[in-house]
């Protein structure tokens, strides 16, 4: 794609201006990062809000029902921006990205017609040809099609990210087909990027201040890209690799599935101080009759096995989870198995869901669904036992020292806020030429969802 195919719509040489509203996962905020990258060379730079862009772009998510229908509100107030606009004579291009995109296809323009392209996941690196050809008038535009050579090797280099925090996509795609979930269908097989990639982006984000990365996947531990030696390796060698940055000074990985946490990967837990004691691995149900229906393929029981080694490993590891209540079939018996598996492990923080039926899946269409009132008082317990847990692991951390990791200011003046190795939100008292250092912290206090402290060491600058 050369950059003379926008070479009209600039009549004054402005740089033409493109929003992009993130939803869903962290594989999407990595996803929209790089289309920004894609854009740039051919003159877009990204704006603050919709207002007046020039193009918008809609990074969606389909996990549930409810993700799915916010596109459409969205798209509802976009179409309004778009004709505001267009009565001043401006023009805007719509696009909707992400895995709505992939699912929904061309029914997404039938429904939404001030849409101008749809673009799935795997096809990124078409999108300047394609908003160059929206540009020339061209309607209707989709590209939902899964291409041999993966994006990754397609797209421009990334550029670091602003912040001292990064994610940075290693595997994308899941070949697990939970019975539930639409990922397989929207993201595609498992595909994992070379490691000298992978090293290479690392150490340009490093290079551009980051200190922290956040290695992503939908899968990402069943991670078995090509290493430098021709072999195919593991999450746990990929994480030794990164390890031996310099400037890099935290690794963390999401999301990982409980069947691939392996040897290697626990090993790293022990012996690389680099990765973070914090760790989500989503069980999503603590019964074995509704694991099975999932096709989970693991029991509770090996869920507390795995959780017993990586704790052996790394004594002071934080657990966090993905729970679904009311699965189709779920009885008051198996909730309960589920409470009873939540209070054993005891989890730092989780994430809880109604179950959704989502068109395709084959719960979807299972007969013994589960009704709203159900799932809700169900969600509510859950909840309620999940916060107390929170609660007291937070608590738990008052009287501590932390190293906590600055990454911008807080809310208040004078204030700067960072992560601990458990990431938590830690509120400090700091000046803001503290950020991107890590600086002991003492925790004195706990909320909810955060901590509060005092710089534990004067600190030279
Ligand atoms: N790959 C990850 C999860 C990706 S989706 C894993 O295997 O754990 C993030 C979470 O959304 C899932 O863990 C699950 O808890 C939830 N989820 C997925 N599909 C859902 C559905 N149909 N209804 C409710 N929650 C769902
Ligand atoms: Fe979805 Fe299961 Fe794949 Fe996770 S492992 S993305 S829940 S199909
Ligand atoms: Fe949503 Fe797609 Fe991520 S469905 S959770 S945006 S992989």
């Amino acid at each position: 794609m050369k950059q003379a195919a926008f070479s009209q719509r600039t009549p004054h040489d402005v740089a033409m201006r493109v929003f992009i509203r993130t939803y869903g996962c962290q594989m999407n905020v990595y996803d929209s990062a790089r289309m920004v990258d894609a854009l740039r060379p051919h003159g877009f730079v990204a704006a603050e809000n919709s207002q007046d862009a020039d193009l918008i772009i809609l990074n969606t998510c389909h996990i549930r029902e409810k993700a799915a229908e916010k596109v459409y509100s969205e798209l509802g107030t976009i179409r309004r921006l778009k004709a505001a606009k267009a009565e001043r004579g401006g023009r805007m291009i719509v696009a909707v990205a992400g895995c709505v995109a992939q699912a929904e296809g061309a029914e997404i323009m039938r429904r939404a017609p001030c849409v101008d392209l749809v673009i799935g996941p795997q096809s990124y690196h078409r999108l300047p040809q394609l908003i160059a050809q929206a540009l020339r008038g061209r309607a209707g535009l989709l590209d939902t099609s899964f291409p041999i050579d993966p994006k990754f090797d397609q797209l421009p280099e990334a550029d670091a990210p602003e912040g001292v925090t990064a994610f940075l996509t290693v595997q994308e795609g899941c070949d697990k087909f939970c019975s539930f979930c639409v990922v397989p269908y929207t993201r595609g097989a498992e595909y994992s990027r070379p490691v000298a990639q992978i090293l290479a982006e690392a150490r340009n984000f490093v290079h551009g201040g980051v200190r922290e990365i956040t290695l992503l996947g939908q899968n990402v531990n069943a991670y078995h890209g090509e290493g430098p030696d021709g072999e195919e390796w593991c999450l746990g060698a990929l994480i030794r690799s990164l390890a031996v940055l310099p400037g890099l000074d935290r690794i963390r990985y999401t999301t990982s599935h409980p069947r691939d946490v392996d040897d290697e990967l626990i090993a790293a837990h022990r012996e690389v101080p680099k990765l973070m004691p914090f760790l989500h691995l989503p069980v999503q149900s603590g019964s074995d009759r509704i694991l099975t229906m999932m096709n989970r393929r693991y029991t509770a029981d090996d869920y507390r096995r795995i959780v017993d080694r990586l704790r052996s490993a790394r004594r002071d590891l934080a657990l966090s989870s993905d729970l679904i209540v009311g699965y189709p079939g779920e009885t008051d018996d198996d909730f309960q198995a589920t409470l009873d598996l939540v209070e054993e492990i005891g989890f730092a923080q989780a994430f809880s869901f109604k179950y959704s039926p989502r068109p395709g899946t084959p719960a979807a269409s299972a007969p013994a669904q589960v009704s709203d009132e159900v799932k809700s008082a169900r969600l509510a317990a859950l909840q309620l036992l999940l916060a107390k847990h929170r609660r007291e692991f937070n608590e738990a951390c008052v009287g501590r020292v932390l190293p906590v990791l600055f990454e911008k200011p807080g809310r208040h003046e004078g204030q700067l806020v960072g992560r601990s190795p458990y990431l938590q939100s830690v509120h400090v008292a700091a000046k803001p030429s503290l950020v991107g250092q890590i600086i002991p912290a003492l925790i004195s206090g706990a909320g909810a969802n955060s901590l509060s402290g005092s710089l534990a060491a004067p600190v030279s600058e």
